[in-house]
């Protein structure tokens, strides 16, 4: 079904709202980018309200953003196109896609996390969050039973702990239950912008603990991803 796609796709994506899906895209593709400069990043953001989109244009070239806003509504990018954009960026050698997703049951959005080869999920510990984000992951796993495939790999990621955090039981004994893999984790930062207004990626938070740690989570994605290491992972 895949075939002939040489490129990865990657899909942030969480139906919990504000666990930082937006915020680890932005800054995990910025560090792909530094970690892997021959690499060609698209971003593809489908939420509505557009923030990834907006906040990566001090970042990114113009045309390595694509704002593909999928609602319910009719407004929303036909899936056709979002699917066309995707592949042809895929096809192409040494080729990268990172979408963001906007909150919400998968829905439609399914399509998209199809093409991809891997979906991130960020999570906070706290109960709040962890229980619609297993609810997700169960619906993404009977999805690809239905659909007889095994990607997008899911892995988890643990954000905004706090930085004395030592115990990850509650998150790594409900992934035992689930077919995923747990990413080393992001801790809450302040030094995390809100908002487009001057955002300038890794350039403010260059020498910090986020810094350390995403750059440490995306030599995760990296050598999970590129080398078909999860592909090994969740064959066996
Ligand atoms: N590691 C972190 N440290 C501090 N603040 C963070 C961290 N990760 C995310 N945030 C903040 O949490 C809020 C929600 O993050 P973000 O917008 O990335 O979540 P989201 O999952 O994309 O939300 P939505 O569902 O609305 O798209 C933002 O204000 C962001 O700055
Ligand atoms: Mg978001």
């Amino acid at each position: 079904m895949l075939s002939g796609l040489n490129g990865k796709g990657l899909f942030f994506g969480n139906m919990k709202g504000g666990v930082g899906k937006s915020t680890l895209c932005m800054y995990t593709l910025e560090m792909i980018q530094r970690l892997k400069p021959e690499l060609d990043i698209l971003l593809v953001d489908t939420d509505p309200q557009a923030s990834s989109s907006n906040m990566m244009q001090s970042i990114m070239p113009p045309e390595k953003i694509r704002f593909m806003p999928m609602g319910d509504r009719y407004d929303g990018v036909i899936m056709s196109t979002v699917d066309g954009v995707i592949k042809s960026q895929l096809v192409k050698d040494d080729s990268m896609v990172v979408v963001d997703s906007a909150a919400g049951k998968i829905g439609n959005i399914w399509q998209v996390a199809l093409l991809c080869n891997t979906m991130i999920v960020p999570t906070s510990l706290s109960w709040t969050d962890m229980q619609p984000t297993i609810e997700y992951i169960e619906e993404i796993d009977s999805r690809k039973e239905d659909y007889g495939t095994t990607t997008p790999h899911i892995i988890v990621v643990p954000n905004r702990t706090s930085p004395n955090q030592r115990d990850y039981s509650l998150l790594t004994d409900a992934a035992k239950n689930l077919n995923v893999i747990v990413a080393p984790p992001v801790s809450d930062f302040s030094i995390v912008k809100q908002s487009s207004h001057n955002f300038r990626g890794l350039k403010d938070v260059e020498g910090t603990r986020f810094y350390d740690e995403i750059k440490g989570l995306a030599e995760f994605i990296v050598s999970h991803v590129m080398s078909g290491e999860l592909d090994r992972i969740f064959a066996e």
